[in-house]
């Protein structure tokens, strides 16, 4: 199996101290992290999350592209569940709908689309000229910026159509979750996506009205098997993806989908066939029922 293109390198050259017993990263591929990924819905609530890991995660959603470098849109809070007030706590909980995997991850991260961070769109395109990634052999200056990207509503999209301006921050912040899924895999943990009341939760957690909680993220140790069950059902590639005109299905290369599976991206459907025993041991865990 190749390991060459780690997801969780050890590139630099200077590397901070792990606390004692502290696990280290899986050291997974890019496919085997992106094959490993699932939705855990049962976490173990006594084991806590290391703090390194929770940078971890944070600074791989950081590092994502964004439209005009724009990444103050992304903005999250980080709550601990041994560190949070009880009934504050509780009210997320309840935000979260009472989803009972809420209340056994350790560790929430609160991804928020933050509408204030477009008003940064300036500075971070010419620090992209300053960093020599626009470059002037393709048009890019300050005036450049003034006298054009400014006043074009498809890139400065807060001079433009509200609505495209919200929809492209939710692709920016979705960009950044999309990594931390993918991080938190990486560093061995569980970790899941819910949805929840926005209101409660910004009021709680004293988020501005400038923000809009996108989505959350839980983090923790995985209660049920790392396969969880298997992967999870996909529309067929073919429904999905179009061969040069919008209805032309693209051909699905078997030799390509082999590759796949022997580099661990493509794994074993779900149910896997000891699923309905699992759940059934988790319910009786967490008395819940199966
Ligand atoms: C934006 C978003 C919101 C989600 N909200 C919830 C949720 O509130 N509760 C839940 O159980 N799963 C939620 N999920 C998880 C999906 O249901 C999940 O993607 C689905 O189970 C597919 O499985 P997988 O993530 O394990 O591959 C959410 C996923 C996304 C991307």
């Amino acid at each position: 199996m190749s390991r060459r293109h780690r997801v969780g390198g050890t590139m630099t050259a200077v590397q901070p101290e792990k606390a004692a017993g502290t696990p280290s990263s899986l050291g997974l591929t890019f496919k085997e992290a992106v094959g490993r990924r699932r939705s855990i819905r049962y976490y173990k609530p006594w084991q806590p999350v290391e703090r390194e890991k929770i940078q971890k995660i944070l600074e791989a959603a950081r590092l994502q592209s964004c439209h005009g470098n724009a990444g103050h849109i992304r903005k999250a809070v980080v709550v601990h569940r041994e560190e949070t007030d009880e009934d504050v706590f509780a009210g997320l909980v309840d935000a979260l709908y009472n989803q009972p995997q809420a209340s056994q991850a350790p560790v929430h991260i609160y991804w928020t689309i933050d509408m204030t961070g477009w008003e940064h769109l300036r500075d971070n395109l010419k620090g992209l000229i300053d960093a020599g990634a626009l470059t002037s052999s393709y048009g890019w200056s300050e005036q450049f910026i003034d006298e054009i990207v400014l006043k074009t509503p498809d890139f400065n999209v807060m001079a433009g159509e509200r609505r495209f301006a919200e929809w492209l921050s939710a692709i920016e912040t979705g960009m950044a979750i999309g990594a931390a899924l993918l991080a938190a895999q990486d560093e061995g943990l569980g970790t899941q996506l819910l949805t929840g009341k926005r209101g409660q939760m910004a009021e709680l957690l004293g988020i501005p009205d400038t923000a809009t909680v996108a989505q959350i993220q839980l983090l923790g140790y995985a209660a049920e098997g790392t396969e969880a069950g298997g992967q999870r059902p996909r529309p067929g590639f073919d429904e999905l993806y179009f061969d040069g005109r919008w209805g032309n299905s693209l051909h699905r290369d078997p030799e390509v989908v082999a590759e796949l599976i022997d580099e661990g991206m493509i794994q074993e459907q779900a149910p896997l066939p000891y699923r309905r025993r699992e759940v059934r041991a988790l319910a009786a865990m967490f008395g819940l029922p199966d």
